[in-house]
């Protein structure tokens, strides 16, 4: 071929991929905004599926994974796998797959109609792993198994490759500070409580995991926290150097009083830590806690929410507290309001925290935008 003729060709082929790219932009419009409790449209238009999910910062992108449900009947059951968004503005959000997938295989942990609940990815500095953690029950056990599960990849984005899922701490009693109450500590020749029976109960086995989220501290180090004990006590374990197991370190919080869906973060060197009661998918009020150390004590300061419907968390249930990059005291509430009978259609609700001095307050927004975090 000639030059000019190629050069002709090489302009011609350009302009071709300029316009598709112009139509392709244009054909979606940009979201400005949070819509709390409204469809959330991905890049394919199509409502976000990344149900009780968590994000990870890395480079400049936000990556969000969730639960995968499907349409119908399936209810909760994991019958695809966690799906993985990425976003840049955290408005618009890019359909990245199903990040982990569930087995075809009848006989392994996740095998598909299994129960994959809060899936949560950190990085580990390490391995340069991302690793995943998320909640698991076993095929047709119902909610028994009550065990964490954990995969991992070279790749945000996956595929994750399952590792393995067990009860944690098995034959490890909990960590005591010299601020620990002494009615606090478990005995268990003569359990004083229900919850602390349950502890005891699961000793050697290793302690029932459901909710759960990952917290990695400025340190590096990370904590899986988790309800325990049929739900009734917060377990708060340290995670081992590569992010992929427990170290038998973990201290209980609130003691019998049924604490599920944890999501912590931090700011000003004060843990927080925000959380629901225990009524299944209809939605109870939030409650929120503070600690200056990881170990406690964790004080328990009630709910956070304000206004009408707060004693029900506007109808949702908290899942994750994304701090937003390069903002001061940014925060956002992230919660899912479940819809049991059609799970596919459950809604996001995500709301900004205000800080006022180190106390935190929700309030309802119908619809706002990063501009109401001041710095
Ligand atoms: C909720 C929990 C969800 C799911 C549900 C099942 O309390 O937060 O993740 O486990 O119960 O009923």
């Amino acid at each position: 071929m000639n030059t000019t003729l190629y050069i002709k060709q090489k302009t011609k082929s350009l302009l071709l991929i300029a316009i598709l790219l112009c139509l392709g932009s244009h054909s979606k419009a940009q979201q400005k905004q949070f819509t709390p409790g409204k469809i959330w449209p991905d890049d394919k238009g199509v409502h976000i599926n990344a149900h009780g999910g968590g994000i990870l910062y890395k480079k400049g992108k936000y990556y969000w994974f969730g639960e995968h449900k499907i349409a119908g009947d399936a209810g909760n059951r994991a019958m695809v796998g966690v799906h993985c968004y990425s976003s840049t503005d955290l408005y618009n959000w890019k359909d990245e797959g199903i990040a982990l997938n569930v087995s075809d295989d009848p006989e392994n942990d996740i095998a598909k109609g299994c129960i994959l609940e809060r899936p949560k990815v950190v990085y580990n500095k390490l391995t340069k792993k991302y690793v995943m953690w998320f909640h698991l029950e076993l095929l047709g056990k119902g909610y028994a198994a009550a065990r964490a599960g954990v995969a991992t990849s070279d790749k945000v984005t996956g595929p994750y490759t399952f590792i393995k899922s067990y009860r944690p701490n098995p034959g490890q009693m909990p960590f005591y500070t010299p601020l620990t109450p002494e009615n606090e500590k478990v005995n268990c020749a003569a359990p004083a409580s229900e919850t602390d029976g349950f502890f005891c109960r699961d000793l050697p086995g290793g302690q029932m995991a459901r909710d759960m989220t990952v917290f990695v501290d400025d340190d590096g180090e990370a904590y899986h926290v988790f309800s325990s004990e049929e739900n009734y006590t917060l377990d708060l374990a340290q995670l081992t150097p590569d992010y992929t197991g427990h170290t038998g370190k973990f201290i209980r919080i609130y003691i019998g009083h049924q604490t599920e869906a944890p999501a912590l973060f931090k700011r000003n060197g004060i843990y927080y830590m925000i959380g629901s009661g225990c009524t299944g998918w209809a939605p109870n009020a939030a409650r929120w806690f503070s600690a200056k150390s990881i170990w406690g004590p964790w004080i328990f300061h009630g709910n956070p929410c304000k206004g009408p419907d707060s004693n029900i968390t506007y109808g949702g249930q908290s899942t994750h507290v994304l701090p937003v990059a390069g903002k001061k005291d940014a925060f956002i509430f992230m919660a899912d309001k479940w819809t049991p009978k059609d799970a596919i259609d459950g809604r996001y609700l995500w709301l900004p925290i205000t800080f006022k001095g180190d106390d935190i307050e929700i309030n309802w927004l119908d619809s706002w935008d990063l501009g109401v975090f001041k710095r």
